[in-house]
């Protein structure tokens, strides 16, 4: 990447550095809670919106919009790069990476394209094995469904999923935030990530490698990605630490936002 057309946000000002990576279909927004908390306790945070194909296919015509975006794959690759990028124009060596589910799988490529510029990992609600056929087609689907009936139809079927039945009883709040994110996302860059996960390498064999702290998260009610895929990452990666978080499924970091924070915060302290 050239220049810097990434979106994103940038607070605190301490010497440690953490890059959020959000999941799929979100927005750097899903982070509100952490990036208060972690500059208010003195370390900086750079949380970026992955993906910026959109704004380019919003510049060309609705016909060729469409079947560009039958073919535009935006790679988790790509997003680790993008995101090297901006650390690059923030003067920026090296920085604790933190992904969610889809962050978690941007985590993993940027851990092995640029291993010297990661000083500890959290991955949250993500996996290491590579989707199967069944998953693959499931996205096939929601691809064509996103691009036909837009964001909608998609937010309904997936928010009793990513929320918990507590969080959806009980924080308005949280439901609002992370249907809005989806609503507001637009249909082709959803595509584009799609296509992008299905296409993504299989990390399991990334994880002996890994000699970074790591921190795994994982909210106990998660049915996208189950505690199980999260001690499988555990048993894979040398002294990593586990954290599983009641009363919160796919989204722990909104659901459970102190529980998270505090999770965060004393593996850094652990860092220092
Ligand atoms: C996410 O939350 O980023 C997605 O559920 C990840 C995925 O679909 O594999």
């Amino acid at each position: 990447m050239d220049e810097i057309d990434l979106a994103y946000t940038d607070t605190g000002a301490g010497p440690a550095v953490l890059l959020l990576l959000h999941g799929y279909p979100f927005d750097r927004t899903m982070w509100r809670d952490q990036i208060d908390f972690l500059s208010r306790n003195g370390f900086r945070a750079i949380a970026p919106d992955l993906g910026a194909t959109s704004d380019k296919l919003q510049l060309v015509e609705p016909a060729i919009r469409k079947a560009e975006a039958g073919q535009t794959t935006k790679t988790m690759d790509e997003m680790a790069r993008d995101a090297a990028a901006l650390l690059d124009e923030l003067k920026i060596d090296k920085a604790v990476v933190c992904g969610l589910s889809m962050g978690g799988y941007v985590a993993f490529e940027f851990l092995k394209l640029f291993p010297l510029r990661v000083s500890g990992l959290v991955l949250a609600g993500t996996r290491a094995p590579a989707d199967n056929e069944k998953e693959k087609q499931g996205r096939r689907a929601q691809i064509e469904q996103m691009l036909a009936a837009g964001m909608a139809p998609m937010a309904d079927a997936t928010l009793p999923k990513l929320l918990a039945p507590r969080t959806l009883a009980e924080k308005p709040e949280v439901v609002a935030r992370v249907q809005e994110m989806i609503l507001r996302t637009e249909p082709m860059k959803a595509a584009a990530a799609q296509r992008g996960m299905a296409a993504r390498r299989d990390y399991s064999a990334d994880l002996a490698d890994i000699d970074v702290p790591t921190l795994i998260i994982v909210g106990r009610e998660d049915p996208i990605r189950p505690v199980a895929d999260a001690e499988f990452m555990q048993a894979g990666i040398r002294n990593s630490l586990l954290e599983i978080i009641e009363e919160a499924a796919h989204m722990t970091n909104m659901e459970q936002p102190e529980v998270f924070n505090r999770s965060v915060l004393a593996f850094f302290e652990q860092l220092a």
